[in-house]
């Protein structure tokens, strides 16, 4: 519903473009996420020590965090080109089979979303990732017979932003799996800095910083909140973009200093008044705020989960103590301001 509001880490169309001139193409420009960095580093010298393909790699973690960047620098880095496909994409297992007898030895194989993989499909992956053949059925009825067939060695590099909706038989051929986390302010700012170098944009520090606090921890919300400040300072000034500049544009923006949007305190208040701050189900959630669930789940749900404005329990999701406060339903002291609170 809200696909084009400026904070969605969902890819939107601008995006696309845009991002292509921005994203990182070695491991050495790839900002944060040091601990990840490290070990598909020590991950690659081994496989190129060893001359053989690398280990299939899993990487899990919300929208707009380096998922598929770091998927294209890993095949940059071993030398090999990368073919990009998606879960609901690859439709039946043939669509499969074809694509991986086409791979050149060693080649990387992308599915985005692979938490999405039908059922028919994941079984042709089993052996195809664990020892490089495939089972393709040939003919129908009585006549059918079972071809295994060798394909090239292959490396796959899955990307989820739900790990938990991988069965474990496929999660378990992964023999790199890792998740990405929320970045920090620091890392978001040199993000910001190298992005405005690319795109030949004047960014003081302070600036970045400034656009770094609210872009949710997020890289591609950062990158965007770049190009929209950056007009804004555009129109309104000589285009540098000043703490202060940074500041005004993030305010007309209605983007608060936690980097919440209007959907996110909508979100906020719902559960607020008019679920008595919770607990509540997604499923009414989700339809109180007119979002679909996964985009509560995988968009919304993470960010106010780790400024712990949410929690989620068995029974729903529950504001806490911050989420009333930073909506002005609390004040400083403690007090709940009930008056207001039910009156929908
Ligand atoms: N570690 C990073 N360093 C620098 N830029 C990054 C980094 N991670 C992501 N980005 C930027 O954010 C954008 C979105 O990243 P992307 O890989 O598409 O996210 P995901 O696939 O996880 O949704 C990229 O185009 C890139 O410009
Ligand atoms: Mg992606």
């Amino acid at each position: 519903m809200q696909d084009d509001r400026l904070i969605s880490a969902k890819v939107l169309a601008e995006d696309d473009t845009a991002e292509t001139s921005v994203r990182p193409k070695r491991l050495e420009d790839y900002i944060g996420q040091n601990k990840v960095k490290e070990n598909i580093s020590i991950f690659i010298s081994a496989a190129r020590e060893r001359g053989s393909s690398l280990d299939h790699v899993l990487l899990s973690g919300p929208p707009g965090l380096g998922k598929t960047t770091l998927a294209t620098i890993i095949a940059n880095e071993i030398g090999k080109t990368i073919r990009k496909t998606s879960g609901p994409a690859i439709e039946r297992p043939g669509d499969l089979a074809a694509i991986l007898t086409n791979m050149e030895p060693g080649e990387v194989l992308f599915i985005d979303e692979i938490h999405r993989l039908n059922r028919a499909v994941e079984e042709i992956m089993y052996p195809a990732m664990e020892d490089f053949n495939i089972d393709i059925v040939i003919g129908k009825g009585p006549a059918a017979r079972t071809l295994c067939l060798d394909i090239p060695p292959f490396t796959l590099i899955g990307a989820t932003t739900r790990p938990g909706l991988l069965s474990s038989p496929l999660r378990d051929r992964f023999g790199i799996n890792h998740r990405l986390d929320f970045y920090e302010e620091n890392d978001l700012a040199e993000i910001l800095m190298r992005a405005a170098g690319i795109l030949g944009l004047e960014v003081d520090p302070a600036g970045a910083r400034e656009i770094a606090r609210r872009s949710r921890g997020t890289p591609r919300v950062a990158n965007r909140l770049l190009r929209r400040v950056s007009d804004y300072a555009l129109v309104k000034g000589d285009g540098s973009i000043s703490c202060s500049m940074a500041r005004l544009a993030l305010e007309k923006l209605e983007i608060d200093e936690f980097g919440l949007d209007n959907v996110d305190r909508m979100i906020l208040d719902a559960v607020i008044a008019k679920f008595g701050g919770g607990p509540v189900g997604l499923e009414t959630l989700a339809a109180a705020v007119s979002e679909e669930n996964d985009t509560i789940t995988d968009v919304y749900e993470p960010y106010l989960l780790k400024l712990g404005f949410i929690q989620k329990t068995p029974r729903g999701r529950i504001a806490t103590e911050h989420a009333y406060r930073h909506l002005g339903y609390m004040a400083a002291g403690g007090s709940v301001k009930i008056s207001g609170l039910f009156d929908e």
